[in-house]
Formats: structure tokens, sequence, C-alpha cells
């Protein structure tokens, strides 16, 4: 498995892994919205196994801002439980680390066992309900990363 900066060449295979990997109760970014990402130099790395698209990680980050926020992480599904998610989720911590962010936060849906597993075992912490916060109504949960 190899972890490698995206560029604007990736947008059509970002686009329609989204479309794979997350499902309409998700928010998920279209073709325009990695654009945008690509394009203002947000941290966007790829997990690459054998030459395809496994999973990807998301750091959006602003200038004279102490946080960063993981946008998103996503593993295709063959993938699962073969630590392809804790290594993009280490490799964006690192990098929020390497700009001098205090702390990483993200939004994960409430019933998402398999991510809020994830990010405790990275001791990242709860610290809001955000009520209906995805498209079909579910709400989120705020965690935060101190770094
Ligand atoms: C959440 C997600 C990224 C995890 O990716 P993954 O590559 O399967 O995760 P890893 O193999 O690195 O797992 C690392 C740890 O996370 C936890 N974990 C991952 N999946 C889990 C599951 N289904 N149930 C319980 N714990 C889980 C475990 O602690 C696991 O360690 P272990 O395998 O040693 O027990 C993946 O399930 C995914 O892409 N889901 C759909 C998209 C999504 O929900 N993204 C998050 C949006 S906020």
């Amino acid at each position: 498995m190899k972890l490698i900066r995206a560029s604007i060449d990736d947008l059509n295979e970002l686009a329609a892994f989204e479309r794979r990997c997350f499902s309409d109760e998700d928010w998920r970014l279209n073709r325009r919205a990695f654009s945008y990402h690509l394009k203002r130099e947000n941290y966007l790395i790829k997990a690459e196994l054998n030459g395809a698209l496994a999973g990807y990680a998301l750091v959006f980050t602003a200038k004279n801002r102490d946080w960063a926020r993981l946008y998103a992480l996503g593993v295709d599904s063959a993938y699962y439980r073969r630590g392809i998610g804790a290594a993009l989720l280490t490799n964006a911590i690192e990098y929020a680390k390497k700009l001098g962010k205090k702390r990483l936060f993200l939004e994960v849906r409430i019933d998402n066992a398999a991510a809020i597993a994830l990010y405790k075992k990275f001791a990242f912490r709860k610290i809001a309900l955000i009520k209906a916060y995805y498209p079909l109504g579910a709400d989120g949960l705020k965690m935060n990363l101190e770094l």
C-alpha cells in the first residue's frame, strides 16, 4: 500500500470513488468539490493498492488558524479492516502537526460505529452533538484531537 498526495489529475477517480464509498446519508463530495480542495491546496492523500485507489483522506487547513479539519476519510469496502483507514488518519494527523496546528477536528455520523471506533482509538474526543447535520437528518458528532 502506498500513500500518495493527490493532484488535479485524480479528479475523476476521486469522484467515482466517493460515489461508491459514501451513502446518501453522508455528505458526498462531487467532482467540483474535489477540484476546489485540490486547487486550494488542501491536503488530499490517497491510499493506492496494486495501482488502484483504495481510500483517501482530506484535510482542510487555513492560514492563521491553529486548527485543521479532517474533511473526509474513506476506504473501499473491499479493503476494510486492513489498516488503511488508520494509515490515512496517521498521515493526516502528521500533516496537521507539521503545519503547527494545535488540534484536528471532524464530524461523524452518530451511527457510524466503525468510524467512531477508529477515531476513539486515535484519542479523538466527542465535543459536541450536531442535530440533523447530515442530508437525511442523522445527527453528527463533532470530535477533536489535541495535537
Ligand atoms: C471508517 C473507515 C474509514 C475505517 O477504515 P478501515 O481501513 O476499515 O479501518 P482500519 O482497518 O484502519 O481500522 C483501524 C481501527 O478502527 C476500528 N474499526 C474500523 N472498522 C471498524 C468496525 N467496522 N467496527 C469496529 N471498529 C472498527 C478498529 O479499532 C480498527 O482496529 P482493529 O482492526 O485493529 O480492530 C471505513 O469503514 C470507511 O471508509 N467507512 C465508510 C466511509 C466512512 O464512514 N468514513 C468516515 C466518515 S467520518
